[in-house]
């Protein structure tokens, strides 16, 4: 049936012989706005056959001809930015404007991986061997760059367009196959992005995407043989995902509770416009956004004034209105952040504002006061709601960073550079920004989390380095 949005395979799209479908909702009017197919483990069973098949070829392709086909499907990409963008306001209830944004950023990711990818990945390395104790001059060793095999990639609801194509460019470039499985909320968008790699031209079998439960096909697909390499992001199931995965790569983007440490020389506007930006953009629902502020108490009255007054003015409503704070994703979302919301209020925190909710639209809502024994000082809620912790050393708030499962990003708002670099020196995440909000971008900057936020290190570079394996070939000589 028509209604139903197909998956792809083979270079082509199909319908499941499952007969099934599954729901999209979406967040904003919470009614099915679109159905992809339910795919079966034996349609997965196929596509992993036919992504072993078409990689064999792909990596005989030369290097420069990869890139091309990668800089024809960003173009495309680009000319497809409305429509995607359209699918990802449905879906996600991303604000009109950074969903157009997360496409051209995509198209622009696209090209980059294909420039670095011809240039790293077009050299290797000699070596000879009488530089180790023992040898002659009789051995000489050439290095190269060779694929993996076929690489699973498993981008997140937040980012469906984005964090799949941040997969998808390096593992092509490096002459991977690939295997798809988009997030449900986002699905469409990712298969209306799959679509501008078909247009591109690739060959059949070399990009395939299939949409599904995850409780059908979710383990089946990670525990698959038939995978090289597993590139996820998302949240808690990759802990699970690299608990149960073989003995491959893993690319692990998890979560975040990104802390924000203020001292007292600090520029607050700065500060401040750097919480609202990092806290509440796409209602907070980023694993870099700011998810716990520690500040001076002697410049804590300042700065929550500040930030309330700029919480004020943020637009509150629908995705296409291009509001700034719009509906979570799901309604289990929304009930999860309330439950965060409840525990600070049982336990005392100080509301900047009245809570309010309406379905899956929560308002922006800064909680002072936190206390380490609320479940918000540690928890993510993935949600526009930020606790404020007051600390009376800047060792406390590097106790507080450290203390956390988490180590993805954090900052430090101070005038005094060495102070800052001390800070950051001390805090155990993958990336610490200085006079900043945390954020992934630029994209070919190194992008890694620590303990429980992810395992290997992402960015365009680091990508394709870990989606290909070191070959040699000694000569030996008479
Ligand atoms: O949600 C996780 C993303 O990697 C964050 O990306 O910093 O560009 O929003 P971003």
């Amino acid at each position: 049936d028509g209604d139903v949005y197909k998956y792809y395979s083979d270079g082509e799209w199909k319908k499941s012989s499952s007969g099934k479908s599954v729901a999209i909702v979406n967040p904003t009017t919470r009614k099915t706005q679109y159905k992809v197919q339910a795919c079966t483990q034996e349609e997965v069973n196929k596509v992993m056959e036919l992504a072993k098949t078409a990689q064999k070829a792909w990596a005989k392709t030369p290097l420069w001809k990869r890139a091309e086909l990668l800089h024809k499907a960003a173009a495309i990409l680009k000319m497809h930015k409305d429509p995607i963008a359209e699918c990802l306001v449905k879906e996600i209830a991303k604000p009109a404007k950074d969903a157009v944004t997360e496409v051209v950023r995509s198209g622009d990711l696209v090209s980059y991986t294909a420039e670095e990818g011809v240039r790293i990945l077009g050299e290797g390395k000699f070596l000879v061997s009488d530089s180790f104790p023992g040898n002659e001059r009789t051995k000489y060793c050439l290095t190269s760059k060779i694929p993996l095999g076929v690489v699973l990639a498993i981008p997140p609801f937040n980012y469906p367009v984005n964090l799949a194509v941040s997969k998808i460019g390096p593992a092509l470039i490096a002459g991977n196959s690939l295997v798809l499985k988009p997030p449900t909320q986002g699905a469409v968008s990712c298969l209306h992005m799959v679509h501008c790699f078909h247009l591109a031209g690739f060959p059949k079998g070399l990009i395939n995407c299939v949409t599904g439960k995850g409780s059908e096909i979710g383990d089946f697909l990670t525990m698959h043989p038939g995978v090289n390499c597993i590139s996820f992001t998302g949240g808690d199931t990759g802990v699970a995902i690299s608990k149960k995965a073989g003995m491959i790569p893993l690319q692990m983007e998890l979560g975040g509770k990104d802390a924000c440490i203020v001292l007292e020389d600090a520029d607050l506007d700065l500060v401040a416009a750097n919480i609202i930006k990092g806290g509440f953009s796409y209602s907070g629902q980023r694993c870099t956004a700011i998810k716990v502020v520690l500040v001076m108490e002697s410049v804590a009255d300042s700065l929550v004034e500040k930030v309330k007054a700029r919480v004020a003015k943020l637009r509150i409503g629908p995705p296409e209105d291009d509001c700034d704070i719009t509906p979570v994703v799901t309604e289990s979302s929304a009930n999860f952040i309330e439950g965060l919301v409840m525990d600070a209020k049982e336990k005392g925190a100080t509301f900047c504002q009245e809570y309010k909710r309406e379905g899956n639209l929560i308002w922006p809502l800064l909680l002072d006061n936190v206390r380490p024994d609320m479940r918000i000082a540690w928890e993510e809620p993935f949600g526009p709601v930020l606790p404020v912790i007051r600390i009376n050393s800047v060792e406390e708030g590097i106790h507080h960073c450290n203390a956390s499962n988490f180590g993805l990003q954090g900052c430090v708002f101070t005038k005094d550079i060495n102070k800052a670099i001390l800070i950051s020196d001390s805090m155990e995440t993958g990336t610490v920004q200085i006079n900043s909000a945390p954020a992934r971008g630029p994209d070919h900057f190194p992008f890694q989390g620590l303990k429980d936020s992810g395992i290997g290190s992402q960015g365009i570079t680091n990508s394709i380095n870990m989606m290909v394996k070191v070959k040699s070939t000694v000569i030996n000589l008479p």
